[in-house]
């Protein structure tokens, strides 16, 4: 199926790792026009390589802290400058460890709501500066299954990644008349298939589940399977896509293996 997403114009933040990682492959293989914003400039200039190879129409990479409005502005600035127009958005970075409540500090707190709540407020404003006045587009921000049903030693982070829920929503209401949608996707634990898939900027770059805890976890799911980063990528794909998503919006999706069942 042609998903209209040919030479388009997509900023992917976090690209160089993981699942960011596979959102610009994915992207490249629909021959998208790719923005990448990372704070790690060096594992981003690898990951945009396998995306021209892979089909990609162009990728630049702007070296970006999605924690600073300014730095969330200028990424949207090269993007525009370079192919025109945002097209589609895909706010993915995220960052936790995990702990229980009570051994985390405000200091904690503060970057945990930074880097997965700020980071999508500034990006989705610098991004939707340019949508509005063009009168379409797509934002996709990935959240996660943790905000759906609460998760040990995941509070801050889960109560971060409602709140993005929740924004999202609000950002659909108030865009749609713009043309433009706005979705999230709740992963539930994917894990990289190799180190190459990891830079130093990754959350996964020590190993957050021993082998035993991820069999545990699979084990748990309807699916018996942990996520890969692919199978993230497919979803957003299709909920960027003007052709195959163009009526979806406001929506959360869980795509976890059936971690989560929400009616
Ligand atoms: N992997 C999982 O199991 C899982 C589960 C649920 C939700 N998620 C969510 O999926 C998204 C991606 O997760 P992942 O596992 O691929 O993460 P990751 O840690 O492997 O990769 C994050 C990427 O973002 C970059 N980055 C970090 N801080 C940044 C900043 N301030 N500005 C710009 N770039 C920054 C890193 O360099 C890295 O390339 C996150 O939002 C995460 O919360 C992941």
């Amino acid at each position: 199926m042609d998903l209209g997403l040919k030479e388009k114009s997509v900023v992917i933040t976090g690209g160089g790792s993981n699942i960011g990682r596979a959102l610009v492959l994915g992207f490249a293989a629909e021959g998208a026009r790719i923005t990448i914003g990372d704070i790690d400039e060096t594992q981003a200039g690898k990951v945009a390589e396998l995306a021209r190879a892979a089909g990609a129409a162009d990728v630049q990479v702007v070296r970006t802290d999605v924690t600073q409005l300014d730095q969330a502005k200028a990424l949207m600035d090269a993007a525009v400058s370079r192919y025109g127009a945002i097209d589609a958005l895909v706010n993915n970075v995220g960052w936790d460890q995990l702990m229980f409540f009570m051994q985390t500090t405000p200091d904690f707190w503060e970057k945990i709501i930074r880097i997965n709540f700020h980071g999508v407020l500034n990006c989705t404003h610098a991004a939707l500066e340019k949508m509005i006045p063009a009168g379409s587009g797509s934002i996709v921000s990935i959240s996660s299954d943790a905000s759906r049903q609460g998760e040990a030693k995941e509070a801050v982070y889960g109560g971060m990644k409602a709140a993005v829920n929740s924004f999202m929503k609000t950002i659909a209401k108030e865009n749609g008349r713009y043309g433009i949608r706005c979705n999230c996707v709740c992963p539930g634990v994917t894990i990289p298939e190799t180190e190459e898939e990891v830079g130093k900027g990754s959350m996964w770059a020590k190993p957050l589940f021993t082998p035993d805890q991820l069999e545990k976890v699979a084990a748990s799911l309807p699916l018996k399977k942990v996520g890969r980063p692919r199978d993230i990528a497919n979803s957003v794909v299709f909920l960027s896509s003007p052709l195959a998503a163009g009526h979806v919006t406001g929506q959360v999706l869980s795509v976890s293996g059936g971690y989560s069942m929400i009616g």
